[in-house]
């Protein structure tokens, strides 16, 4: 028997337009904190079709059709370049704007974009989840993660209340600053993924399998994210770097060169970030950060005289 979900008043009926991997995830989450999702839209309308068949109470809106007239908080959870269009259209629709709160969730745009909206009394906000969702996300990654915010006061108030029902942390954040949250975000998870995508090249050059290799790899990263909850990145540093180890750098840089050259780069650019974070640490004196630097910038940037060598 299924238990009949009850709405408080606190709790805004909501629309969500783009029934994608977070808008899916989100429009669930919402449901299940008890916020009524009266209505889905999406570009095709079978994706929200399915997801509206998970929502008990929501409806699917064709293209051009109006709100359900009690919506008051609208979520876009279209890829970036669909927001623009998405918020045109939105605006262009009869409904009551100047009661309604709309978000969208891109980390790397602001509320700005939600201009038209705003024009038609809309009070906007960016309100973006800090996870990755894949397709078919399960609505409690929403659990312990930060919301960030921005955008009008009245938007970005409810989004707390909305954010705290979700089972998350909002934190507020000032439209000048979101490319560089955005940026950090991306960093530390699309680069870890490349970063281990790298790792994994590596050892396939050595003829380990990507099993063999995931299986390497997977106890040694776990371990030094475990040792990163504990302490700062310059406190939990180890390694060559930060034990001032020109020779083994070289080594590297040697291997590389030979084997997988184009990744010379790349790897300089992290040693040379990674002799900053021993040098934060005080583990690393100054003239031996400097020796670790020579070495890797000759590696990428040869002296004239070594190109012509042979
Ligand atoms: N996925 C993540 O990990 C993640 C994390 C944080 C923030 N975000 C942000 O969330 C937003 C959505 O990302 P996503 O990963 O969920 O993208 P996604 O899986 O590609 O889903 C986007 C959805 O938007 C719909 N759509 C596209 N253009 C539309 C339009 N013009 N009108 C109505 N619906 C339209 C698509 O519809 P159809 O399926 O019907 O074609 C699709 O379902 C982006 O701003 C992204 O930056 C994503």
């Amino acid at each position: 028997m299924s238990v009949p979900v009850l709405h408080d008043a606190r709790r805004p009926p909501v629309a969500l337009v783009g029934a994608g991997r977070l808008g899916s995830a989100l429009a669930r989450r919402l449901h299940a904190a008890g916020y009524p999702v009266a209505a889905v839209a999406s570009r095709t309308e079978a994706a929200a079709r399915a997801l509206a068949a998970l929502l008990p109470g929501a409806e699917v809106l064709r293209p051009g059709a109006a709100l359900p007239e009690a919506v008051r908080l609208v979520f876009c959870c279209v890829p970036d370049e669909a927001l623009p269009s998405v918020a045109r259209h939105l605006a262009s629709l009869e409904h009551p704007w100047a009661a309604t709160v709309v978000a969208h969730t891109s980390g790397a745009l602001t509320a700005g974009v939600l201009a038209p909206l705003v024009e038609r009394g809309a009070a906007a906000m960016s309100f973006h989840p800090v996870q990755a969702f894949p397709p078919s996300a399960d609505p409690s990654v929403f659990e312990g993660i930060v919301i960030g915010l921005e955008g009008a006061a009245r938007a970005v108030a409810l989004g707390r209340e909305v954010a705290r029902d979700l089972g998350a942390r909002p934190v507020e954040l000032a439209a000048t600053d979101k490319a560089r949250y955005h940026l950090a975000a991306s960093v530390a998870s699309n680069f870890f993924v490349t970063l281990m995508a790298l790792a994994g090249e590596v050892l396939g050059s050595i003829g380990l399998s990507r099993s063999e290799s995931a299986a390497l790899l997977r106890p040694l990263v776990e371990g030094t994210w475990h040792n990163l909850r504990e302490g700062l990145p310059e406190d939990v540093l180890t390694g060559p770097i930060v034990r001032g180890d020109a020779a083994t750098i070289e080594r590297h840089v040697q291997a590389l060169a030979e084997h997988l050259p184009h990744l010379l780069p790349v790897y300089a650019a992290l040693a040379t970030e990674t002799v900053r974070v021993a040098v934060r640490g005080a583990h690393l004196p100054p003239d031996e950060a400097r020796r670790l630097l020579d070495t890797l910038h000759a590696a990428v940037d040869p002296p004239p005289d070594a190109l012509f060598d042979g």
